[in-house]
């Protein structure tokens, strides 16, 4: 085990459960001084913190509610921490047919995927250090028109835009900011946000044998060792792009 990230401080945002509890463990066996995690459900986040350990600091918070993001901020302010690396991880996957797709759910989706990613950013700007990184969670469906997903591909595919942008933007700064693109990765988001049960999930896991090139679904911490990557100083030269980790997936 490397200690990349030895006295760093870093916020992931949704990292109760997934992909991003999964960045926080790697931070913290990785040597990190302190690491924020948000997300909605108090409870998931306190089992999280405490499985996570006294260096992890849970901050109940809606990236879609700005007040949220500005009292993780201040949490983050009144412990006098700045941020080395940002991990906007926080984001959610509900089909919707088009046809009848409500104003509702259009709004739930971009109102968490692109909006709460924006604010994320821009509310923990002020804390970032030069030269730190940031890493976005976006998906490998940026770039697919996966059925009765179609507001979940364009969110990620406005993610994915944002790492070009903001690469742009944060250059004076030298602030990295790139896009982590998972494939089909086992996390509770399967059964909480598509909706799928224990058969749709077997049946899943017999389908990526067929699809993906290495023959499987994820799990969370195949993903959050190339985010950590692009986190750290091993990536020190690599900007704005999109790294997807999908077992080839997305290139066949
Ligand atoms: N699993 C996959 O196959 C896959 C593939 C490609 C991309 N991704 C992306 O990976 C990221 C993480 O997803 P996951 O698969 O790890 O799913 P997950 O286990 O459901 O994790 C999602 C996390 O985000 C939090 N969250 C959701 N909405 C939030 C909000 N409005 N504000 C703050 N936190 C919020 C959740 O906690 P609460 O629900 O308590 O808020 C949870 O901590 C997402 O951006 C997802 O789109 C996943």
């Amino acid at each position: 085990m490397s200690n990349r990230f030895i006295n760093q401080v870093a916020v992931v945002t949704g990292g109760s459960t997934g992909i991003g509890f999964a960045i926080a463990q790697a931070l913290l066996a990785e040597g990190a001084k302190r690491v924020y995690i948000t997300g909605r459900t108090a409870k998931t986040l306190d089992e999280a913190t405490t499985t996570l350990g006294p260096l992890a600091v849970g901050v109940v918070s809606d990236v879609a509610n700005l007040n949220d993001l500005q009292k993780l901020k201040s949490e983050i302010d009144k412990r006098g921490d700045q941020l080395d690396v940002v991990f906007a991880n926080a984001g959610i996957a509900e089909n919707n047919h088009l046809g009848d797709t409500t104003e509702m759910e259009f709004s739930k989706t971009f109102d968490i995927n692109v909006k709460g990613m924006f604010f994320t950013v821009q509310t923990l700007l002020p804390l970032l250090k030069q030269g730190s990184s940031v890493v976005l969670t976006g998906s490998i469906v940026a770039n697919k028109g996966m059925e009765n997903l179609s507001l979940y591909n364009a969110s990620k595919a406005a993610v994915r835009s944002f790492a070009r942008s903001w690469a742009n933007d944060l250059k004076a700064r030298k602030i990295r900011v790139n896009t982590i693109s998972p494939g089909l990765t086992e996390t509770p988001i399967m059964k909480n946000g598509l909706k799928m049960d224990d058969a749709q999930l077997a049946a899943l896991h017999e389908h990526a044998k067929g699809v993906v090139p290495l023959g499987y679904v994820a799990q969370p911490n195949e993903i959050a060792s190339a985010a950590l990557f692009l986190a750290s100083a091993d990536a020190a030269y690599i900007n704005g792009i999109e790294l997807d980790v999908d077992g080839g997936l997305a290139q066949i």
